[in-house]
């Protein structure tokens, strides 16, 4: 709502209203090695099972260019396989060729042009790859995807150990897997910047590859990989090292955590997560996003973080209170005055929404004017310019007590 709207609505005096609004926290800017996200808001990475064999399609330009066209601060792309092993599902898009390349290019590009940090989520589902899309209950893949042309692959974990009931059982990596692996990380990192990503987040949460050797849940290895917590945190942070080595000194690393494992006993707390959240600052990761759980599938013990608003918030306080990094918070942010406030009460620096962007794209130009007086300048002028003379109609209809349902009224006779 602008001021006059503001008065005109509130019975305020002029006066009062032309006094500045205070700044609201989630529309400052953020600079990190010298890329600015123009706002607080970002769009989580959410698969969309659209991709073949890797290959962005018109989809994925389609959908995240919504996001940018809505004014969101930072776009992550869903995540991208750095092998196809490491897919989750059949359509996950990847990265683990440089062909991959060009069609990113395309959605980078767009991204930025339209003043959105382009961001991308790098990712290896280990033991919970090889599964159908979420409307066919994300089960593992079998014999009948095998005949509908959809075959289950070996699934890679650092340890024998299924991810749940009735899971495949993965494959051990050796030491020269892992340093195959590492190598593959790095080189996916290279092809997302040459993409021209900005922001490349590592998916280090919800029992993928990454999570699953830092977990005791997964990662029974007594090699140099696994046992005490600084040997389980050794897969992720080389990963870390040699992603950073990788990509242009000004990329911004982000690696997302699973705050909690949330299982009943054993799995690892947020203790051990804000002690990782430091190794990974110092490797070379500039934002922790805060997630959790994943690690084990089975819900018979369900202990998952209550889905309440913003139900990772205390999560990223407390990284954000005991670690140096710019911290994310994920799960549940809906309302502008809501993410106003995270950022405002430093529970974290960036808010990103999942769902709600999906339901809403235009949710960040709502947001600015519900919370900072701002009708269209934000808009692109294709659709501000014709979006502002219709606010005044509707307004002038509004005064003149006529709604959309008027005309009906009148030839009922009501
Ligand atoms: C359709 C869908 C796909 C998702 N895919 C990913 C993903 O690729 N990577 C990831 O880290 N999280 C993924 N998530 C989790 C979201 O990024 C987000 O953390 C979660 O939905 C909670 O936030 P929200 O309440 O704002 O949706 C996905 C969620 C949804 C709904």
């Amino acid at each position: 709502m602008n001021l006059a709207n503001a008065w005109y609505s509130s019975g305020m005096t002029i006066d009062a209203c032309t006094a500045n609004p205070p700044a609201r926290a989630l529309f400052s800017p953020l600079t990190i090695r010298g890329t600015t996200l123009p706002l607080r808001a970002g769009v989580s990475p959410m698969c969309m099972y659209a991709a073949t064999d890797g290959y962005v399609s018109d989809f994925h330009l389609a959908h995240l260019g919504r996001f940018a066209l809505g004014g969101a601060g930072l776009v992550i792309v869903e995540a991208t396989a750095i092998e196809p092993r490491g897919r989750i599902s059949h359509h996950d898009l990847g990265l683990w060729d440089d062909s991959h390349v060009e069609g990113m290019m395309r959605i980078a590009g767009f991204l930025e042009t339209h003043g959105s940090v382009p961001g991308i989520q790098l990712g290896h589902a280990g033991r919970r790859a090889s599964v159908r899309e979420p409307w066919h209950a994300g089960a593992p893949l079998d014999a009948t995807d095998a005949q509908a042309g959809t075959p289950p692959w070996q699934t890679v974990g650092p340890s024998a150990l299924p991810a749940g009931p009735d899971w495949p059982v993965p494959h051990e990596l050796s030491e020269s897997e892992i340093a195959e692996s590492i190598d593959q990380w790095a080189a996916a990192a290279q092809r997302a910047a040459t993409a021209g990503f900005r922001f490349i987040e590592l998916h280090g949460a919800h029992g993928y590859l990454l999570h699953s050797f830092l977990s005791p849940i997964s990662n029974t290895r007594t090699d140099s990989y696994g046992g005490d917590a600084q040997r389980r945190m050794r897969y992720p942070l080389e990963v870390i090292r040699a992603i950073r080595e990788a990509v242009p000194e000004n990329v911004i690393l982000s690696y997302r955590v699973s705050s909690v494992d949330g299982v009943l006993e054993g799995g690892l707390g947020i203790e051990d997560i804000v002690e990782f959240s430091r190794h990974a600052a110092a490797a070379g990761v500039d934002v922790i996003d805060t997630s959790s759980g994943g690690i084990s599938t089975d819900r018979s013990s369900d202990t998952r973080v209550r889905r309440g608003f913003a139900f990772h918030a205390d999560f990223a306080r407390e990284i954000k209170a005991n670690t140096d990094a710019i911290v994310a918070c994920v799960g549940f942010i809906v309302d502008p005055e809501q993410a106003s406030r995270m950022i405002e009460d430093e529970e974290a620096d960036i808010v990103l929404l999942g769902r709600e962007m999906l339901d809403n794209p235009n949710w960040v130009h709502h947001a600015r004017r519900s919370l900072a007086s701002d009708e269209f300048d934000h808009w692109d002028q294709r659709f501000g310019s014709a979006l502002g003379p219709r606010l005044s109609s509707l307004q002038r209809l509004a005064e003149s007590g006529e709604t959309p349902l008027t005309r009906f009224e009148a030839y009922s006779g009501a």
